[in-house]
């Protein structure tokens, strides 16, 4: 088999897009299953950038950044973290996507391995099999969490795994890791000789407790993290990578290679954006309350959630007490009552046939909608 035909679609899509027809043919549709925030870009951004496009130029910045959003980082990093990390290893990309295909470039040879959390990110499998490299999808649940664990990555560990990815807070689960198993994992990871990748990309979107750094417990970490969630940043295509020393040299020369440089433009409003952290407190606080109203409301309507999620804007429902089969259960609920949510098959294949996954990117108001919806449609006799 070719590489590429090993690379799946972004299944949430083809929802979407069936969703997308439906508003075409005037039906109203409740978003639940996107994880885009539904916010503005904050507009002390937006001048910033406005500013730089009429006053600088927009060439290409250096490969690995430019060195002010690079200073800007290192100091936010001991602001918000209180670690010491040179603004050298700050290397800026085209979103943590673009971060996450730099590292698998350069991590891995032919045949080599990445451990990843199932449920997950669906995209890393991929990322990972474009490189040559094979995703080994670790089945996490309840009981941690749905983390990775010290003791699970051991049991799965081979002469060929080169990497382990923690996405903490994690999509799908919004769940975070806690401190100490974090540590756990890191170090197992040195002892057993590879690299700990950790995801932050939904670090500050946290509700009554602050994710960990993974370079709060171990140094050597690759921390992955961007602009696009928790600034609502999507579309500027901006995120940055923090490596070890040692891979700062490696990554400089794929980053000539495969962007030359990131979006220039984005990266200063990057440098805003970074001092804006009111801006973006105003929506922590509006998730907040849209996650409480769906912890108290999808109970009720039979959807359990075993772990309370605490980060990110999502939720993730164990469906079996109203379907056998969650994926037909979203097409059915959007064809029938014109609510979008994400089938668990989306982020692995661990149980997947029982969940379901909730976005709360998406109004207060519509996501009371949504409820109603559902209430009627799960209440109406067969
Ligand atoms: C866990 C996780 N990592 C990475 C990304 C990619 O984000 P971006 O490329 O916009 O930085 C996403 C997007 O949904 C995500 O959920």
């Amino acid at each position: 088999m070719r590489r590429i035909d090993l690379i799946e679609p972004f299944r949430v899509m083809q929802l979407l897009e069936r969703a997308k027809e439906l508003e075409a043919e005037d039906k109203h549709i409740i978003h639940m299953e996107i994880g885009e925030p539904d916010f503005l870009t904050p507009q002390p951004v937006l001048d910033a950038a406005k500013r730089h496009l009429v006053q600088h130029n927009l060439f290409y910045t250096a490969s690995t950044g430019a060195p002010e959003l690079q200073q800007a980082l290192s100091a936010w990093y001991k602001s918000e973290y209180d670690v010491d990390v040179a603004a050298e290893r700050m290397l800026i990309t085209p979103g943590t996507s673009g971060a996450f295909s730099l590292l698998y470039a350069v991590l891995l040879e032919a045949g080599e391995s990445v451990l990843l959390p199932d449920p997950g990110y669906p995209c890393q499998r991929n990322f990972i099999r474009l490189a040559g490299g094979e995703p080994v999808n670790v089945a996490v649940n309840a009981n941690t969490a749905y983390h990775l664990s010290a003791d699970v990555i051991r049991k799965f560990w081979t002469p060929a795994t080169r990497a382990v990815v923690a996405i903490n807070p994690s999509n799908p689960t919004g769940t975070i890791m806690a401190k100490q198993q974090l540590s756990a994992l890191a170090k197992t990871c040195r002892e057993l000789g590879g690299y700990l990748i950790s995801d932050e990309i939904y670090h500050g979107l946290t509700y009554g407790t602050k994710a960990t750094c993974a370079l709060e417990v171990d140094d050597k970490a690759i921390v992955v993290n961007g602009f696009s969630k928790r600034w609502a940043m999507t579309g500027w295509r901006i995120g940055w990578v923090i490596v070890p020393e040692e891979l700062i040299e490696p990554c400089r020369r794929v980053m000539q290679n495969i962007f030359i440089s990131a979006p220039t433009l984005s990266q200063y409003a990057g440098i805003t954006a970074l001092k804006n952290i009111d801006d973006v407190e105003a929506m922590r606080v509006a998730y907040d309350k849209r996650r409480k109203y769906l912890l108290e409301a999808l109970p009720r309507l039979g959807f359990e959630i075993a772990v309370e999620p605490q980060g990110a804007f999502y939720i993730y429902a164990n469906v079996a007490k109203l379907t056998h089969d969650a994926k037909q259960f979203c097409w059915d609920i959007l064809e029938q009552a014109g609510v979008a949510i994400t089938p668990g098959e989306d982020f692995g294949t661990y149980q997947s046939e029982q969940h379901v996954r909730f976005s709360y990117a998406t109004s207060l108001e519509d996501l009371k909608e949504g409820v109603t919806r559902l209430h009627s449609y799960l209440n109406k006799p067969v």
